[in-house]
């Protein structure tokens, strides 16, 4: 159903190489503060919850209930169990939650894996009580220029334009409802220099669904020109090191 299978290996590689320390991601828990508003206890359904980062960030920032709605069971399994989250199989499109059921819902770089936004959005509309929230953190089509892989492995871009534009996506969810409220760039600072880059490519590309996409001699160009940078000891700049998805809210 994905784009990629997340299977063992993937999981374990996407734990590995795709979770964000929580230093890096002070951005990101001040943005959605800001748009959540979180009350203590509020039920917040994480579609797509991959490893659990973010249900586990939102109950340690935040002091939420998370029911983190995964379909794929090796990322599943690594979801930690802990008070405040709940675990639960399913997907976009059929979620284990009563209607009403939750006050948020968060999807974080899932919208491109979901093979049909528009009956996602009518799910997301039956479990959300009214006025509920939804919270996009994802790249889209036509927004790569803050994208710190696309810098580096331009070729990244064709996929990239293949995921859902904020147009699109707003469009399925205007057909359950939702208004678009907010978009805003939000950088994540996940590493320290270059060569920390240098030495994660090979994980990445095993976990990370825009670098899957890459031939072998596209990755091989885009980790010589990085390797070239480490050597040489540029000093890296915005998008070069830094990276920011977009965050969408609708409600
Ligand atoms: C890139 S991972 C993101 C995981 C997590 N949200 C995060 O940001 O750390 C994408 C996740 O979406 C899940 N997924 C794929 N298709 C889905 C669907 N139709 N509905 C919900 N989740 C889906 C995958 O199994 C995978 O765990």
């Amino acid at each position: 159903m994905a784009r990629i299978d997340y299977d063992g290996v993937t999981a374990a590689s996407f734990k590995a190489a795709r979770e964000i320390p929580r230093e890096g991601l002070g951005a990101w828990e001040e943005a959605v503060r800001r748009h959540l508003e979180p009350v203590r206890g509020m039920t917040v359904v994480d579609v797509g919850a991959g490893t659990g980062a973010f249900a586990t960030a939102f109950c340690d920032w935040f002091a939420v209930q998370v029911v983190a709605v995964e379909p794929a069971a090796a990322m599943r399994a690594l979801i930690p169990r802990r008070a405040g989250i709940e675990v639960r199989e399913g997907h976009a499109a059929s979620l284990p939650v009563p209607d009403d059921g939750a006050d948020a819902a968060w999807l974080s770089t899932v919208t491109h894996h979901v093979p049909d936004l528009v009956a996602a959005a009518r799910e997301i509309r039956r479990v959300l009580r009214p006025g509920a929230p939804v919270l996009i953190r994802n790249a889209f089509a036509g927004r790569g220029e803050r994208l710190r892989i696309v810098r580096w492995f331009p070729e990244t871009a064709r996929l990239l334009d293949t995921y859902p534009s904020v147009e699109e996506t707003c469009a399925a969810f205007a057909a359950a409802g939702f208004a678009m409220e907010a978009l805003e760039p939000v950088p994540q600072a996940d590493l320290a220099s270059l060569a920390e880059l240098l030495d994660r490519v090979d994980a990445l590309r095993t976990a990370d669904t825009l670098m899957r996409s890459l031939t072998d001699e596209e990755f091989d160009r885009g980790k010589e020109r990085l390797r070239e940078a480490v050597l040489a000891d540029e000093a890296p700049v915005g998008a070069d090191l830094t990276s920011s998805l977009d965050l969408l809210v609708l409600r």
